[in-house]
């Protein structure tokens, strides 16, 4: 059994989820439960096979183990009952690299980029950053999780859009996107020839609750199969995104060939010596981990949810099908997007994401992480209850 009870203090290791909170939430007496990485220990596996290449005592230029590819390709087909080919895969130095590369390669200046809002906030930026336009087709709340809304998407698309990006599973609500919604989205996407792009970083993620398995876009059709760009990573299931371990997963060759065009004329050769090690013992030892990690998860979520429910009614959490990010309706606090920050910042010392990053749909809302102990979220909690009876509401 893995503990992930102990508390590691991450001071003095240039943590963003630390150093920033000063700039971000105007305090730093505060417990950061933000971005989007563990307060677990990342896993021994992983931490071995770092400290194993460290005996050698020349970090030189180093190719791919052999065996990253293969690897990653069975966990990949295991996991997610993919029938990849082992050369639709290519290395990318992080997801968010690669939908800005896919960006640069397959739109041009003034294309219209679609993203479905709420959603993890970066898919605006490597959108209108690289001088393309966004176009958000939001989703709609509805039985306390999110659906896409298929009329909306129909009227947004224009002779213009030549992009979406997907958020499979989705950041911040933690929905798994079954095959059938799937499905109506490569039929849209088809019928208007416009590429997916499809970020898969919380697919490991699914969580024991979740009556639904994690599909693959590029798997529910011949169509999507053949126009989908597939981004996937070990970094964030298995707690090392500072690796910057990706992978890209591109089937259809010419559009494999345009990518691997853009990386070499850019000079982005490839991964750290570290990230293609660290990607491959995640793979080879961490099925046991990965689950005991989501039990963990799962459970955390479940005490805040009840929490919340028995004591502060006010606050409603979407509960996640995957990962371990809570997306905290607080609308019944009665207070702005602004003001409700405030109050979480610096009357219950609590540091969550503002929901307002999101986009259209994360207005009165926060992103609670609640991959840390169990007793740093009942401290969290208590926090949240003190200030908020203060309130009276
Ligand atoms: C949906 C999604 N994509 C990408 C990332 C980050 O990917 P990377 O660190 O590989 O750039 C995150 C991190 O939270 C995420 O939630």
């Amino acid at each position: 059994m893995y503990n992930f009870d102990e508390i590691i203090d991450r001071h003095n290791t240039n943590c963003i989820k630390i150093e920033r909170c000063q700039e971000l939430f105007g305090t730093r007496d505060i417990l950061p439960l933000w971005v989007a990485d563990m307060d677990f220990r990342t896993p021994d596996f992983v931490l071995d096979a770092i400290k194993q290449r460290l005996e050698h005592p020349i970090l030189g230029y180093t190719l791919p183990s052999p065996d990253f590819a293969t690897v990653t390709r069975q966990w990949i087909a295991t996991h997610h009952d993919w029938n990849l080919r082992q050369e639709w895969l290519g290395f990318v130095p992080g997801i968010v690299p690669g939908l800005a590369f896919a960006i640069q390669t397959f739109t041009h200046a003034g294309d219209e980029v679609i993203v479905q809002p709420p959603v993890y906030y970066p898919f605006f930026n490597v959108v209108k950053n690289n001088g393309r336009t966004l176009v958000c087709n939001q989703l709609i709340e509805n039985d306390g999780k999110y659906v896409m809304d298929f009329e909306d998407l129909e009227q947004k698309i224009s002779d213009k859009t030549r992009l979406l990006i997907l958020c499979n599973p989705h950041n911040p609500g933690g929905r798994v996107w079954n095959r059938d919604e799937l499905q109506r989205l490569a039929q849209i996407c088809e019928k208007h020839n416009i590429l997916v792009v499809s970020d898969e970083i919380h697919a490991d993620m699914v969580l024991p609750s979740s009556r639904d398995r994690h599909t693959v876009f590029a798997d529910v059709s011949a169509w999507a199969e053949q126009n989908t760009i597939t981004f996937m990573s070990p970094s964030k299931v298995f707690n090392m995104p500072g690796l910057i371990s990706s992978c890209s997963i591109i089937a259809n060759e010419q559009l494999r060939l345009q990518f691997q065009r853009f990386l070499e004329a850019s000079e982005i050769q490839g991964g750290n010596i570290f990230a293609y090690l660290a990607a491959e013992a995640a793979y080879n030892h961490g099925e046991t981990w990965r689950c005991e990690m989501l039990n963990y998860v799962q459970k955390n979520i479940d005490y805040v949810a009840d929490f919340l429910k028995t004591n502060i009614p006010q606050i409603v959490p979407m509960l996640p099908q995957a990962s371990f990010l809570l997306w905290l309706d607080c609308r019944k606090l009665g207070m702005e997007s602004d003001e409700l920050h405030r109050f979480f910042a610096l009357k219950a010392h609590l540091g969550l994401n503002k929901g307002t990053i999101f986009g259209a749909g994360g207005e009165y809302h926060l992103r609670l992480n609640v991959a840390c102990p169990q007793s740093v979220l009942q401290t969290a909690m208590q926090q949240l209850l003190s200030s908020v009876r203060s309130l009276n509401v």
